[in-house]
């Protein structure tokens, strides 16, 4: 089974936990008995291994899936499924240090991040679980002969394929509405952060959800996220990552005319007025940018100024940066954590050298020198960026803002909807008038006002452009998940007499 995975820390003899991964409700091993390993990346130390699943691996969860979802799942009353995900925001509460401290030790982030991460794995649980029962079709309002009737059913088998930035909260986004909705799941976590999800498993069996019904393989993605996306039985592909991946993910899934929803990257501007509260402001930025390590999709990555604050908020910005606290997720202190892999180290890293030759560094701009290991980048503000140039217009998914002035409203617009993306935006203004009208005006999926980053469950989450489509949470979020039956009912008792 699954033994708890502990990071080796300096000096300490590194315990190598071995995961299995769950299908058809047992925890098992690839059918090519292949493994991968699973790193801490403030120590770079590998703390388990996970099985290497391939097409036979993701075959052997999909048929389990289909048996569970004809055999049963789609019957069981909207109330029990809702309990059963009530259930599961109980055991996530239960056990919220421990998958906590498990999520920091394997992906990097500061440990009281992961607490927040936990809270509110278990409100989308809750949430969708409370939505179960209200998912209503709908009588329409035909001539009197007749009834017709717009009835909702589970879309059926629904493949998963989630990042690692936000492991377990990503998980329970996609599981619960599919649940809810009455589908079954097939998820596969990333290779990076799959231990969250397959310890919360060891409660799938306790809850009351039946073998099949979530199953849970493990692997990367041309390995095991391809297969999944090919796989004839599944109905439906949901799928936050990158843009490139989202890519061949829906060219793969227009051969059979496969549902998909995606959720992809973001180079999202966030927008300060010089009348916005200053301390605030500069807040706003650290924070719409730098938490999560930066590796977030909504990141407020693009910071416009106005240019009469311009000069004071890159100061003010800079010298509150360079007070960040830097070290491993699992010490309280820590502000930020190590990024997720030396892959997306080396990628963010790549990007600071292209952004010393782009713009000017108001503050970090390299790695740091003073931790012996550990995935660490440092905190960094670039300024006087072109808002054509590629650390303006690419996704680095690391700490690296990219400050920008403008003069005036139009400006700031024009500007901020100049991206191939349009997942989120902020506006930080004390004018109501004036915040308004750029909210109307901003292609984004989200758009705060004096504010980035908080995000409710009840509320939307998705992109406009490249960022994809499809909407998570909410209501929204179960809709991905129905198929809408249209049922006539004929009361005419000689209905046709046509020949
Ligand atoms: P990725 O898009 O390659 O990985 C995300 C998930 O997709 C993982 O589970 C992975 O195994 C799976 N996957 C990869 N190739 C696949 C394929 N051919 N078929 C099916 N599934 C596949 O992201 P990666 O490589 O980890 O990060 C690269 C960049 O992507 C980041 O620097 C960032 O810009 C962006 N990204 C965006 C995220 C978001 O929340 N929108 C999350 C993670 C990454
Ligand atoms: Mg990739």
């Amino acid at each position: 089974m699954v033994s708890t995975a502990r990071a080796p820390g300096k000096g300490r003899k590194s315990e190598v936990a071995r995961y299995q991964m769950y299908i058809d409700g047992k925890f098992v091993d690839a059918a090519g008995g292949k493994t991968f390993d699973v790193y801490d990346p403030a120590t770079e130390g590998v703390i388990a291994t996970c099985p290497a699943g391939e097409a036979e691996d993701v075959d052997r969860a999909v048929q389990a899936a289909v048996r569970a979802f004809y055999g049963g799942w789609r019957s069981v009353s909207a109330q029990e499924r809702g309990r059963v995900l009530f259930r599961l925001a109980e055991r996530v509460r239960a056990r919220r240090a421990e998958l906590a401290e498990l999520e920091t030790i394997n992906s990097g982030k500061p440990i009281v991040e992961s607490e927040y991460d936990m809270d509110d794995t278990a409100t989308c649980f809750e949430y969708y679980g409370g939505l179960a029962t209200k998912i209503n079709g709908e009588v329409l309002p035909v001539p009197a002969d007749a009834i017709a009737m717009a009835m909702r059913e589970p879309v059926g088998i629904a493949g998963q394929i989630i990042p690692w930035n936000y492991p377990l909260m990503m998980a329970a986004w996609k599981i619960a509405p599919a649940l809810a909705a009455g589908c079954t799941v097939v998820l596969k976590p990333a290779e990076q952060t799959p231990l969250s999800i397959l310890k919360l498993a060891e409660d799938f069996e306790a809850v009351g959800l039946p073998p099949g019904v979530v199953n849970v393989v493990t692997g990367d993605g041309p390995g095991a996220g391809a297969p999944l996306v090919a796989h004839p039985k599944v109905r439906k592909i949901a799928f936050t990552g990158s843009a490139e991946v989202g890519k061949l993910i829906m060219r793969s899934a227009a051969d059979q005319l496969k549902r998909v929803s995606l959720e992809l990257g973001g180079k999202s501007p966030n927008i300060f007025f010089s009348d916005a509260d200053f301390e605030n402001a500069v807040d706003g930025a650290l924070f719409g940018t730098f938490i999560n390590q930066g590796e977030v999709c909504s990141a407020g990555s693009r910071v416009l100024v106005q240019q009469d604050i311009y000069k004071k908020f890159v100061d003010a910005a800079a010298a509150k940066a360079k007070t960040i606290r830097l070290g491993p997720g699992v010490d309280r202190e820590t502000k930020m954590g190590p990024l997720v892999s030396a892959e997306q180290r080396d990628r963010v890293a790549s990007y600071l050298k292209v952004g010393r030759g782009e713009a000017k560094v108001a503050a970090g701009g390299g790695t740091p020198k003073e931790f012996d290991t550990g995935w660490y980048v440092e905190p960094t503000i670039f300024y006087d960026v072109d808002n054509g140039a590629r650390i303006a217009q690419e996704e680095i998914f690391g700490p690296v803002m990219s400050v920008i002035p403008f003069r005036d409203e139009a400006e700031a617009i024009r500007i901020a909807n100049e991206s191939p993306y349009g997942l989120a935006a902020a506006v930080w203004t004390r004018d109501i008038f004036k915040a308004f009208r750029v909210v109307k005006s901003l292609e984004a999926g989200i758009v705060w006002v004096n504010h980035m980053q908080p995000t409710f469950v009840e509320a939307p989450w998705g992109g406009y452009k490249m960022s994809g489509f499809g909407r998570e949470l909410g209501h929204w979020g179960v809709e991905e998940y129905l198929e809408t039956k249209q049922v006539f009912i004929n009361l005419d008792e000689k209905p046709i007499g046509w020949y």
